[in-house]
């Protein structure tokens, strides 16, 4: 693919962006779906929505429809959702239930959990059919974070290097992360945005914090140092601080539940966000975490899922998370929104060339290059 940019500054404060047909080209989001998302680990499911056997979500990854199961055995195993039979989409639900098996509704192949083919009419008279060989096609299978993710590719990149070595890029060490006991907490909130944006404005608009003070007039009460449009992205290791007279990470700044009990003293009062790509946001603060997972449906257009977690005892006890979420919940509606108000300005034939990165941004420019090489 012939690139429209060049990585070169245009001057010491200006970085060029990504030309705007990055944004609009329907065969560049193509390209996208067959290098990025069908080949690198993608989020799917919260592992504890398959909270039992037979349980099952579908997703959609790249172009390819995965069904993602618990099995007896309680383990979690995905499937290429097609039926070896004729290619039947095997699961036309988002979720729901398998009682035993999995089983066509076109000719009856019916599969186990496992995804092995179990009966078939008339497979005992054809003792050829290897039941293991015309089983469902399995998709690689990683659970981090209480995340189910999955990878299309038949060899699957490194988790430790691609998922985990996002999180040391950004907080020096995992130890950060597993504070958090990210796995062990229980869903307070999920909100599902539907963002007429394509995913890389989301995610360049997740990088950077030159637009806080203009459009987070909550976040920046309560982060007071994202008024000066360092994201805390910037800085390896760094977690933005809440203000002095900031109580909790609210709307409002009032008061929180109790910090997680293994975070350290230094976590304390901070909020840390990560960019996991190709399409996850971590944000760490002391008595929640938060976890955006982007779903890119066209190239302008991506479902994102935000699930806001708590501790068990928050959870449990049904405690009013209502100004809690309220903070982020807004943040996304104004990142959103902004991200829509974006994608139009994309086919405008004055952005061709692209736009500017100011030097607070310049770190997306890195993503940029990224893009370009994963399609090159
Ligand atoms: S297509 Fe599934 S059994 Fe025939
Ligand atoms: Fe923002």
């Amino acid at each position: 693919m012939s690139t429209d940019t060049t990585r070169a500054p245009l001057s010491e404060s200006l970085m060029p962006t990504l030309g705007g047909r990055w944004y609009t080209d329907p065969e560049i989001f193509a390209r996208e779906q067959e290098r990025i998302f069908e080949q690198m680990w993608f989020c799917a499911v919260r592992a504890a929505d398959l909270d039992a056997p037979g349980r099952f979500q579908t997703v959609q990854v790249g172009r390819e429809s995965i069904l993602v199961t618990r099995t007896r055995k309680g383990a979690i195993k995905a499937f290429f959702n097609v039926c070896r039979h004729r290619g039947v989409q095997l699961c036309t639900e988002e979720s729901g239930t398998h009682r035993r098996n999995i089983q066509c509704m076109y000719h009856a192949w019916t599969y186990d959990l496992d995804g092995k083919l179990v009966a078939a009419p008339n497979l005992t008279k054809m003792p050829d059919v290897g039941r293991e060989e015309y089983g469902l096609r399995a998709v690689h299978v990683r659970e981090w974070l209480g995340y189910v993710w999955l990878c299309l590719a038949e060899e699957p990149p490194s988790f430790e290097a691609d998922v985990e070595g996002a999180v040391v890029e950004r907080l020096g060490d995992l130890g950060l992360i597993d504070a958090y006991g990210v796995e062990t907490l229980g869903l307070g909130r999920r909100i599902t945005y539907d963002v007429k944006a394509n995913w890389k404005l989301i995610i360049e608009n997740f990088m950077e914090c030159y637009h806080c003070a203009t459009i987070h007039p909550e976040l920046t009460e309560v982060l007071p140092e994202f008024a000066d449009g360092y994201a805390a992205q910037y800085f390896v290791g760094h977690g933005a601080e809440f203000g002095a007279d900031v109580q909790g990470f609210t709307v409002d700044g009032s008061e929180g539940f109790d910090r997680i009990a293994t975070i350290s003293e230094d976590q304390d009062r901070r909020y840390y966000a990560i960019t996991v790509k190709p399409t996850v946001f971590i944000n760490l603060v002391p008595d929640h975490v938060i976890v955006h997972r982007m779903f890119p449906t066209a190239h302008d257009r991506t479902t994102v899922v935000c699930d806001w977690l708590y501790t068990r005892d928050v959870v449990e006890q049904g405690r009013d998370v209502e100004r809690s979420v309220e903070l982020f919940h807004r943040v996304n509606e104004q990142d959103f929104d902004a991200c829509e108000r974006c994608q139009p300005g994309m086919s405008s034939r004055v952005y061709r060339d692209g736009g500017v990165l100011v030097p607070s941004e310049h770190h997306i420019g890195a993503f940029h290059a990224w893009v370009e090489q994963r399609l090159a």
